[in-house]
């Protein structure tokens, strides 16, 4: 929806978090203060939720709902879909990549009912979550899908670090916790151009518990999942962020992402070394210790046998302090 360029500045003057008279939006806007009065109320009635406090505005950072009309406007993606509830915002990003949206389209939901998660499992998708595919164009072989999720992986870690200053870690391949709790999984999806083998289209699909569901987690889940606030309806000003906060981080990962520039940063930010952990291989459950990650995102472990690479695949963590 197209807006008045006086209700986008003042939007990108109150968005800032801190409270702002209606004098001064007035003569840094270069209009007169009953123009910004008028526009500060087209806004409300648009549905954006501004505070009034003490004769200045400020873009309330405690509304609750997360809603289209500040979504648009807040995040900062080419293109943005905005759901209240969908099945699958990879299955939408799928559809919308196959008519041609162009390169970070985003497709954002408040909740999925049938929320994907990797090795064909279902991924909970209550309201109080984040749940968003990003449409991405490598001109890349298939293989790069590995790069790219460890990128978002990377990118996603940090955005919650500097959006919510918890210690993100990132547990092999793609899975990001906090302390023993994982609060965000990704799942990334190709379509393949069978005559050169490339990627047609990826779409990369976020899952993060932002808030704690009401009611708690399934039971199936109570051990091993967490959110990152004890809420179940966090300030939509922390969606935003967090959307935001990756995006920007994705992008620059994103332009030679072949190259693996996110590497070092992925050790770093990398749960698991040190840790025993079992695995499945040929049928058999195996015990390893996990001694680093390796120049393609490989997870290097060491048995009695000696070190070798796991190239895919889940481990469990057996040695949890
Ligand atoms: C996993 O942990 O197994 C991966 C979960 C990925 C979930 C996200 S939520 C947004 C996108 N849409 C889906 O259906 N799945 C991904």
């Amino acid at each position: 929806m197209r807006r008045s360029r006086t209700k986008d500045d003042i939007l990108n003057e109150i968005c800032k978090g801190e409270v702002i008279s209606g004098g001064m939006l007035a003569s840094r806007l270069g209009i007169s203060r009953t123009a910004v009065w008028k526009a500060v109320n087209a806004l409300r009635a648009q549905g954006f939720f501004i505070d009034g406090v003490g004769g200045g505005y400020m873009l309330s950072p405690y509304n609750t709902r997360l809603c289209n009309k500040q979504a648009e406007f807040a995040v900062k993606a080419e293109r943005l879909i905005f759901k209240e509830k969908t099945d699958s915002t990879n299955e939408d990003a799928k559809k919308l990549a196959e008519a041609g949206a162009e390169e970070f389209t985003v497709v954002l939901a408040k909740k999925q009912t049938g929320g994907k998660g990797r090795l064909g499992r279902s991924f909970f998708s209550p309201e109080g979550g984040l749940y968003f595919s990003v449409i991405l164009r490598p001109e890349l072989p298939a293989s790069a899908c590995l790069k790219i999720t460890t990128a978002a992986a990377v990118s996603m870690a940090k955005a919650i670090m500097r959006t919510t200053n918890c210690p993100a870690k990132i547990k092999w391949v793609n899975d990001i916790y906090i302390s023993s709790k994982k609060v965000c999984g990704i799942l990334t999806e190709g379509a393949f151009d069978a005559e050169n083998g490339r990627l047609k289209y990826a779409v990369l699909g976020i899952g993060v518990n932002v808030g704690t569901p009401k009611g708690g987690f399934p039971e199936e889940l109570e051990d091993k999942a967490g959110a990152l606030f004890d809420t179940s309806a966090p300030p939509s000003l922390v969606y935003f962020s967090l959307v935001n906060e990756f995006l920007s981080g994705f992008r620059e990962y994103y332009k030679n992402v072949d190259e693996m520039p996110h590497i070092e940063e992925y050790r770093k930010y990398s749960l698991l070394d040190g840790k025993i952990v079992s695995y499945k291989k040929d049928g058999k459950t195996h015990t390893a210790e996990v001694c680093g990650i390796g120049d393609n995102a490989e997870l290097i472990v060491k048995d009695k046998k000696g070190e070798r690479p796991l190239l895919s695949g889940e481990v469990t963590i057996t040695n949890y302090e």
